[in-house]
């Protein structure tokens, strides 16, 4: 049985997220984890995963490995001992570290797949908690926003502790996502974050609510179709992330890049210092705002279109 699951970015509000504030996140069809399990005559549960080199049989894998994590969590809740035996393959094309959600694609695939192959009636709001469980071996202390987004594969308007709420698009929109090839730290910038934040509560909090602020003014402009409204959002955005430490030079010069080449906004995407940035494109720009990030040294640079879905 075969399943997968889809990249991701934040639009809005990294980090603020952590704070109980809104975030956007939508998801990247471009990008995606595939994971195949079949139930096997061969002793114990074999896990291949050669984009990672890894052909291990799971009692052979640390605990904390998230992908034996994902197996063991996944036996523990819906089935108990003895575990079954099985074969599972794992592939992804989401560049790992990337702020683009690569681990916790390869959980929501696996939980997935692992659930079709032993025809267990698992719901998404199962598959989220268990993919969120793993992300709190990879991130420390994670909000949700992405093993939700990835989970539920639609445009996501993100708290912490609320119930799910899904984001209509007015009209299709374009974004850039231009690599700077570095590795993301996340769970490192989320905790100099949080010192920060311990430093001086009062200064934090309040440039948090601007963020939050601009996830909520965001999510009007993308509800009514007034898209190149975001922009500027963007802008601001990647401003007060960059008050925040989380971004770099390189992230800086493809946000200072992007808009020379005609982006109605830029801004770092995700736990930043690395990973990616995105730009808001019209028609007409898409192209030139792609060469130009590639000329400033992406290494991967992605075109993708938000479009309207139905609402669930
Ligand atoms: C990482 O993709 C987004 C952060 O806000 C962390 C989180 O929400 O868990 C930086």
């Amino acid at each position: 049985m075969k399943a997968s699951a889809p990249g991701k970015i934040i639009l809005f509000g990294e980090h603020a997220v952590v704070y109980g504030r809104a975030a956007i996140a939508v998801p990247v069809s471009q990008v995606g984890a595939q994971a195949e399990v079949s139930e096997s005559s061969r002793l114990g549960i074999w896990i291949d995963a050669a984009d990672v080199g890894l052909h291990a049989e799971l009692s052979t894998l640390p605990v904390e490995d998230p992908l034996a994590a994902l197996v063991h969590g996944f036996c523990s809740t819906f089935l108990g001992k003895p575990y079954p035996n099985l074969h599972i393959t794992i592939s992804s094309t989401i560049p790992v570290a990337s702020g683009m959600g690569s681990g916790t694609a390869v959980s929501v695939a696996l939980g997935r797949a692992m659930a079709a192959a032993l025809g267990l009636p698992i719901s998404d709001e199962q598959i989220n908690a268990l993919a969120y469980e793993i992300e709190k071996l990879h991130h420390g202390a994670p909000s949700g926003i992405d093993n939700t987004v990835v989970t539920y594969a639609r445009p996501v308007f993100f708290t912490m502790a609320r119930p799910i709420q899904t984001l209509g698009v007015g009209a299709p929109f374009t974004i850039v996502i231009g690599d700077s090839g570095v590795r993301a730290p996340t769970r490192e910038s989320v905790g100099d974050v949080r010192r920060l934040w311990e430093s001086d509560r009062p200064r934090w909090e309040a440039v948090f609510d601007q963020i939050g602020r601009l996830s909520q003014k965001a999510r009007e402009v993308i509800e009514s179709g007034s898209w190149a409204e975001m922009g500027p959002l963007m802008n601001e955005n990647h401003a007060l992330l960059q008050q925040l430490t989380v971004s770099s030079p390189q992230l800086d010069r493809l946000v200072a890049r992007a808009l020379d080449a005609g982006a109605l906004g830029a801004k770092l995407s995700g736990g930043g210092r690395g990973g990616n940035m995105i730009a808001l494109v019209s028609d007409g720009t898409a192209a030139a705002v792609a060469a130009a990030l590639k000329s400033t040294g992406s290494p991967r640079v992605i075109i993708t279109q938000i479009t309207p879905v139905p609402t669930a």
